[in-house]
């Protein structure tokens, strides 16, 4: 079991450079399967969710170069087969080889898909999507197997912008005969990423970053590139823990109009930032204000930023009310921040925030990856050494964490229990 050694600090200073977008990437890698051809993704983040994703390309026979942040994707000898439980359950985006399968193939054999437990999490849209196009759908031991002999283009109304379903509708549609219509579709930054990608092969997708995309199907694809965007939720973690214990902090590889919600909430804090083209730089302050925070879809403050977020609102004067709105289990930190010395109530889905409370060291959980961040955020402020735990959760999200947080002064450390 792998455990992180936190020594709280005062102040860090230096730069921090962002990697590729986790939520992209993780769309990204099963989109390359709708072409023969070859795909070049750049500013790919080595972390396990993407490392995982390339051994379920390989068992399909792709032919794969990982260096230098980028992927060279080779799929001319990919053939279809089934996605065992064994990849399937390890990573939520396993559900995107359903659309592209069934886009390329038009049969699907997968296990259901993992991922946090924030919430019950179906994908009931996807299936009723898939179902609108023909595709017959069955359901038995943990597994979906899908088939469509004409998969035909279709218009849907999604009754929640999911992101997930946004996407594989997009990935199921770009080869599928006529127009597909999506309305209510989610616009988070990683949705015009993945059609990004697929314009590159030849699709005709439209109006991906606006609540309704259109795609024209087209007969074949060929040869892709994209550079994967930066991850709005890593420069948003650094971000946090900059306006904690920051000294002119530089995070580079951003996208500012992406982190829009989080720097406006830090702003009304009083938390100073200075931005440049593509980076934001971010001192502590001596009080932060307590704000409220509700979480909601882009370009509201993004759920995954919730949990570190709640971190730093032990740190402001006053009380604070937070909101978490996509997921109904997304709070299960609390208790963890609590026990450092942290005065949280919880309660349908909000908490209560009361600060400042100073946080002490202690042994806590990283209940899921966000909920690991949080752990990092209040180890870093906290007073003594924490030692946080389950941290497989968080390696999942953030490349080089220990490093990057090293290079800029902090004293941390990665125990690996069973090496
Ligand atoms: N939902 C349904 N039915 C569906 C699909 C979604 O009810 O068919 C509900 C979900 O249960 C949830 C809400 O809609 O309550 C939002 O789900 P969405 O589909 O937007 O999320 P997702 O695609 O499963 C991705 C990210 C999450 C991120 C959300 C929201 C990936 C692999 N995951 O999940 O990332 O929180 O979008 O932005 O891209 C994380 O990185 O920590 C993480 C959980």
């Amino acid at each position: 079991m792998k455990k992180l050694i936190i020594e709280g600090c005062k102040e860090i200073s230096g730069t921090i450079k962002i990697n590729g977008a986790k939520n992209s990437v993780v769309a990204l890698i099963p989109a390359s399967i709708l072409t023969k051809g070859k795909c070049t993704i750049t500013n790919v983040p080595d972390i396990s969710d993407v490392r995982i994703l390339l051994e379920m390309m390989k068992e399909l026979g792709s032919e794969i170069v990982f260096e230098n942040d980028t992927i060279i994707i080779d799929n001319k000898n990919v053939s279809n087969k089934p996605i065992s439980e064994h990849y399937a359950s390890k990573i939520r985006a396993s559900y995107y080889f359903m659309g592209s399968l069934i886009g390329a193939y038009h049969k699907a054999e997968i296990a259901y898909p993992g991922g946090c437990v924030i919430g019950s999490r179906p994908i009931d849209y996807h299936i009723a999507a898939f179902k609108k196009m023909g595709v017959h759908i069955e359901e038995k031991d943990s597994q979906y197997t899908l088939n469509v002999d004409n998969l035909k283009g279709c218009e849907f109304y999604l009754d929640f912008p999911s992101v997930g379903a946004t996407i594989n509708i997009m990935l199921s549609s770009v080869l599928a005969e006529g127009k597909t219509i999506i309305e209510n579709a989610a616009k988070e930054p990683e949705i015009a990423n993945v059609a990004t990608f697929l314009n590159s092969m030849g699709a005709r997708v439209f109006g991906a970053g606006t609540s309704t995309i259109t795609i024209e199907g087209v007969s074949k694809l060929s040869d892709g590139f994209v550079e994967t965007i930066p991850d709005r939720i890593e420069a948003g973690t650094y971000l946090i823990i900059g306006a904690l214990i920051g000294n002119n902090l530089k995070i580079e590889n951003v996208i500012k109009e992406h982190l829009l919600a989080l720097l406006c909430k830090l702003k009304e804090a009083g938390i100073e930032y200075q931005s440049t083209v593509n980076s934001i730089t971010i001192s502590k302050s001596e009080k932060i204000k307590a704000v409220n925070v509700k979480t909601s879809v882009f370009p509201g403050f993004p759920t995954d930023l919730g949990q570190p977020m709640s971190a730093l609102l032990t740190q402001c004067e006053g009380e604070s009310l937070f909101e978490e709105t996509i997921y109904e289990n997304r709070l299960r930190h609390v208790p963890h921040l609590n026990s450092m010395g942290a005065n949280i109530k919880a309660f349908d889905n909000k908490a209560i925030i009361k600060g400042r409370t100073p946080l002490h060291g202690r042994k806590v959980k990283a209940t899921d990856l966000r909920a690991g961040a949080s752990m990092v955020v209040a180890g870093l402020i906290a007073e003594g050494t924490t030692e946080v735990y389950n941290i497989e959760h968080l390696l999942r999200g953030y490349e080089r964490i220990v490093d990057k947080l090293s290079e800029v002064g902090v004293n941390i450390k990665l125990i690996d229990d069973e090496k």
